[in-house]
């Protein structure tokens, strides 16, 4: 049964991307409401909350979870609380958003989506590239047969630069578990049915090499072999200096479809330096559509019980390959993957 009436939203961790997917949810949403924000740090969900009219404000998990009006909880807590925090969720009844990765081990992928089933709610998680209107439209190009079977696919995140963030703070292999966690969802997302057999990874400190010697890695390079014969890259680095840029590209048998641009618009000046575009300097900016799309079918998938984004199943594909890089890495070797 459907419901027909604005859902009630809670947000759990009231951090960067957290407060921004609250004013989506509370703002850019017109069929649903923000009704409460917890955050263990001191006075952060007050904050927010306030800021947005949301009426409840926790600084933990379980009174947000026992408040009895929430439909569906929007997790966006640092990676490794998330599987504990879906579990509970799906426990307390709640339709479940995650912000990827949803786990860090394919035990706790698999006991997310357990409890999911056993909770009987949609659980949903944050690829928010497959609602980006290029992407959407690549995958639809592949859908419809335009390119052919696919041969050899791409998948770039370049995170804007200046880098300032102190690397000893950054959990070891970040660039594989959150960033190009996206870009593995995007090939596996826009090669649709093939499986991904074979793994090949090499990371490196070049942003910052001082930390090479501890385990730090800012750029990473991932082959993967698939099942259907294609051969896909995914690279990455915390540091391109002309902005945020984000690409995806599948050749095919029949043609070829690229997606994503670094420049902001079409608007093209030209003056006395020359001819220059202004380049996405915030994931936040790029994807407010992507961002506010997902949320929208997170809403859509509480009123109608049917998760139609990203499943726990597809964070935990997902998951494979970046669990795959990391053994690639360690041990200098191609991993094989186990379907
Ligand atoms: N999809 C995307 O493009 C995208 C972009 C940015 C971040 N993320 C993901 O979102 C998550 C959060 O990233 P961020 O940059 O906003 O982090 P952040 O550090 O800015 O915010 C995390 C917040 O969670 C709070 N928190 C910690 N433990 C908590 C708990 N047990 N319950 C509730 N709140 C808790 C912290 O106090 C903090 O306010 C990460 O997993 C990250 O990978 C995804």
């Amino acid at each position: 049964m459907s419901i027909n009436r604005p859902v009630n939203i809670g947000l759990i961790g009231a951090g960067r991307i957290g407060s921004f997917h609250a004013q989506s949810v509370a703002r850019r949403l017109v069929d649903a409401n923000l009704v409460a924000i917890a955050d263990p740090a001191p006075g952060a969900a007050e904050k927010l909350a306030a800021e947005l009219g949301a009426p409840n404000a926790y600084t933990s998990l379980s009174e947000l979870l026992a408040n009895r009006d929430i439909e569906g909880v929007v997790i966006a807590t640092p990676a490794r609380f998330h599987t504990n925090i879906v579990v509970e969720a799906a426990e307390a009844g709640k339709a479940v958003f995650c912000e990827k990765p949803m786990a860090l081990t394919l035990e706790d992928a698999d006991r997310a989506i357990a409890a999911a089933r056993a909770g009987k709610v949609p659980l949903q998680v944050g690829f928010n590239r497959r609602w980006d209107q290029a992407f959407a439209e690549g995958r639809a190009a592949i859908d419809d047969g335009k390119i052919g079977s696919p041969q050899l696919i791409r998948s770039l995140t370049r995170d804007p630069g200046p880098f300032d963030a102190d690397p000893a703070k950054i959990p070891q292999w970040t660039i594989f578990y959150e960033t190009l966690i996206h870009d593995f969802d995007t090939l596996l997302w826009l090669n649709p049915g093939a499986k991904p057999v074979e793994v090949t990874a090499v990371a490196d400190a070049l942003v910052r090499p001082d930390f090479a010697d501890k385990g730090f890695h800012d750029t990473a390079v991932v082959t993967v072999r698939f099942d259907n014969g294609s051969i896909a890259v995914a690279e990455a680095n915390f540091c391109a200096m002309y902005g945020y840029d984000i690409r995806g590209e599948v050749f095919g048998s029949g043609g070829m479809v690229t997606m994503g641009d670094v420049r902001r618009s079409s608007m093209t000046l030209f003056d006395k330096n020359g001819v220059s575009n202004d380049t996405w300097r915030r994931d936040t900016d790029h994807f407010v559509h992507g961002y506010t799309a997902q949320l929208a079918a997170f809403v859509e998938a509480i009123r109608t019980g049917e998760v139609t984004g990203p499943t726990g199943e597809d964070a935990r594909n997902a998951l494979a390959i970046a669990l795959a890089c990391v053994g690639s890495v360690s041990e200098r070797k191609t991993v094989k993957l186990i379907n």
